[in-house]
């Protein structure tokens, strides 16, 4: 059976899914002891406090395994670190679609990351490109000499830029960015190209006849991108009341609404960061930089796009596509310091970081499909329902067996608001109060 097919894992409990894991990966007593602490109780409070400033405490969230993916022939079990009900198992859901489709196929760009250097400023801004693009040999050789060990591992400087910001003129001094194009191998990169920007922004200066503004990356990391398509096949599609063709244009219809209209774009664009976040949180990358590059790459052409769209494929198969910079690595920074970060590394077979950026995009896609699919046929709320009723369940106050049973009587009622929960807890207590009071 492969490794990212668990049929029925969702009806183990935490403790069988740890043997059931066990069984299936190599994992040994430490790792075993990350997962029964919680994966929050990994990081000690020590190591927290050497992470980030004014620590007090660590703060937990819920991680599951996002099943069923398959990207580029190659199983995955996919750890998804999230606090919104429904997400892992739409993901799921959705992956087992495509992967009767023969899986995800991603490909990704070179890890290139810009760093940019702001000048101000400049008497003239085309003498000035022409004297930086005349040293471009010189500046690159400055931007590797600042990296050696990036260098060494087959990464450094790959190609500067010159934009014009604001042309000089007699009324304005102009303003010019440079971009350095930095190949930052497996790691995310903030700060070696930083690093890069800051050590040669004088000599731009100098070249540009101005002063060194800002030095620092852009989170538009648009040549750093990932690609992914999935063909789900009709049958893959159907449902007890809609058939294959009927889901497959209801998705392509929610695609063109997204197509058509930002306010919807942003929604189905949040779907998509539902699955991407999850997993670039649970390796420990700089989720808000995955955010930041998405959106904006979303709207590079001045209006806000969806990231995927949807359309009638080969043999009348539903097609998705997706394309988002991907701005992940699997070296170096909280990927290595965190002991459940590197726990997840390690049940994703230690992928590098263009393979992880693939698998991520794959989840964002698996997520927007689950989300299309079910609202273009039964809407989001009735599954969404279901799950969320267990959290208001917990805030209700009930715990262990008690949470399924309330929850279910939630969902049956069709009413899932907390003071319905209340009510029904009431009654429970009442009853185990009264069989208490009988000595039962
Ligand atoms: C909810 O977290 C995400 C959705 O709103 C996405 C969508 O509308 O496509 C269901």
């Amino acid at each position: 059976m492969s490794v990212s097919r668990i049929p029925r894992f969702y009806k183990l409990s935490v403790e069988e899914r740890h043997v059931e894991l066990r069984g299936r990966l190599d994992l040994d007593d430490d790792d075993l002891r990350i997962l029964e602490s919680g994966w929050h109780g990994s990081l000690s409070i020590d190591a927290a406090n050497n992470m980030v400033e004014n620590v007090i405490s660590t703060h937990a969230l819920p991680l599951g395994l996002g099943l069923n993916f398959r990207v580029n022939d190659r199983d995955y079990i996919v750890p998804m670190c999230v606090e919104e009900p429904s997400v892992i198992a739409a993901a799921s859901n959705a992956a087992k679609s495509v992967r009767d489709g023969g899986g995800f196929t991603a490909d990704a760009d070179p890890p290139i990351m810009i760093a940019q250097v702001q000048i101000v400023g400049v008497p003239d801004t085309n003498v000035a490109c022409v004297e930086i693009l005349a040293r471009r040999a010189e500046l690159m050789a400055a931007c590797d000499a600042a990296i050696p060990s990036l260098v060494r591992r087959g990464g450094g400087a790959r190609g500067i830029e010159v934009r014009t910001l604001v042309a000089s003129s007699e009324h304005e001094p102009g303003m010019l960015v440079v971009h350095l194009l930095v190949d930052c191998q497996d790691a995310m990169g903030a700060n070696m190209v930083n690093t890069v920007a800051e050590s040669v922004a004088r000599r731009l200066a100098e070249l540009a006849g101005g002063e060194p503004g800002l030095r620092i990356l852009s989170n538009l990391a648009d040549r750093r991108l990932v690609r992914v398509r999935c063909l789900v096949p009709l049958h893959a599609l159907e449902t007890k009341n809609f058939s294959g063709e009927r889901v497959r244009d209801g998705v392509v219809a929610a695609s063109r609404f997204a197509e058509l209209d930002p306010y919807r774009a942003a929604t189905h664009n949040k779907g998509i960061m539902n699955g991407v976040d999850a997993v670039v949180l649970a390796t420990g990358n700089d989720w808000r930089g995955v955010e930041a590059g998405a959106h904006a790459y979303a709207a590079r052409d001045g209006r806000y796009r969806p990231l995927a769209i949807w359309r009638v494929g080969p043999g009348g198969m539903l097609q998705g596509d997706l394309e988002m910079p991907m701005v992940v690595g699997t070296v170096g920074g909280t990927t290595r310091a965190h002991p459940g970060a590197r726990l997840v590394m390690k049940l994703l077979g230690h992928p590098g970081a263009a393979e992880l950026g693939m698998l991520i995009a794959s989840v964002g896609l698996a997520s927007n499909l689950s989300a299309l699919r079910a609202l273009a046929c039964e809407g989001i709320q009735r599954g969404h329902m279901s799950l969320h009723a267990r959290s208001v369940a917990m805030n209700a106050g009930a715990s262990g067996a008690l949470v399924e049973q309330v929850a279910r009587e939630l969902s049956e009622l069709g009413d899932v608001r907390l003071e319905r929960a209340v009510a029904i807890m009431a009654r429970y207590t009442a009853t185990s109060d009264a069989l208490a009071d009988a000595g039962e």
